[in-house]
């Protein structure tokens, strides 16, 4: 277990969240920031075992994939075999479901609370050819009861926001960072079936709560990474964030005095 690992994991118990790590865990490289790299309107995407395809983006406002989407989308796709159901809640720009649907999921959906988001999916399914269900709305309440999945991409905001800070509504996720994920989680563990399993890339700024709210699944860290802030980034809330992680509710560590959070992709699976 790497000593940049270790403590983060410690630091998750202590706070009563229970899971495994998978034994063929996987190190993905650091990232260090910006978030979003790049301003162009539309860029290529390579993954293992899938054909490329064109990702339509907004850069400007936010909208477009990042380190994340691609260490979750590299963890998904050896899950995902023709047939398998897929559903991607907070969508994005629609790298994940389109990658799905490379590889042969069937039935997709892909919803977001943001209709420009959506937009931009429907384009990149589009291009690449990709069958795709597009819902705008609320977490699961954009997909229709009746359907069933067996993967479902949950790639949601978790950053905590200081009191009246002001992000945009496909950022927010409250004041520790946990109300978002916390809301779906209740959700999928009403609504979907045993064996089911949930995926998603997690730094380390929420409350734990976040994790705990998972108390119906089973849940295994399967890859993680450093993120370093870059000096300048998230400016605003950097106080906020500090402040979280003096108090033990966020977790931030430094390597040669630069500050870097742990992020990883966790499955999370119905019992
Ligand atoms: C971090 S981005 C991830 C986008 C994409 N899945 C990816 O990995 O590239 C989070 C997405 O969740 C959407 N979102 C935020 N809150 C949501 C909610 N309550 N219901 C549905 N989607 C939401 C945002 O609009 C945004 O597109």
């Amino acid at each position: 277990m790497s000593r940049d690992l270790a403590p983060y994991l410690d630091w998750l118990r202590s706070h009563g969240v229970a899971f495994d790590v998978a034994g063929e865990l996987a190190r993905d490289d650091d990232h260090v920031g910006p978030l979003v790299e790049g301003d162009e309107e539309m860029r290529p995407v390579e993954l293992p075992g899938i054909p490329p395809f064109v990702e339509h983006r907004d850069p400007e406002a936010g909208l477009a994939a990042d380190h994340a989407t691609f260490s979750l989308a590299m963890a998904l796709l050896p899950r995902i075999a023709p047939g398998t159901r897929f559903w991607d809640i907070g969508c994005g720009t629609g790298v994940l479901p389109v990658a799905a649907g490379l590889k042969g999921a069937s039935s997709i959906v892909a919803t977001d609370v943001d209709e420009r988001a959506i937009a931009l999916a429907r384009r990149t399914a589009a291009d690449a050819n990709v069958s795709i269900r597009f819902s705008h709305g609320v977490l699961l309440e954009a997909v229709p009861a009746r359907l069933e999945a067996d993967l479902v991409a949950a790639n949601l905001p978790h950053k905590p926001c200081p009191p009246g800070g002001d992000l945009p509504i496909s950022q927010r996720a409250g004041e520790d960072g946990a109300d978002v994920h916390s809301a779906f989680a209740a959700q999928a563990a009403a609504r979907l079936a045993p064996g089911a399993t949930v995926g998603f890339w997690l730094h380390s700024l929420p409350d734990p709560r976040l994790l705990r709210a998972y108390a119906a699944f089973d849940l295994t860290l399967v890859s993680w990474k450093r993120r370093f802030l870059q000096p300048g980034e998230y400016e605003d809330v950097l106080p906020w964030f500090l402040d979280r992680a003096r108090r033990g509710l966020s977790y931030m560590a430094e390597s040669s005095g630069r500050r870097f959070l742990v992020g990883g992709v966790w499955l999370a699976r119905r019992r």
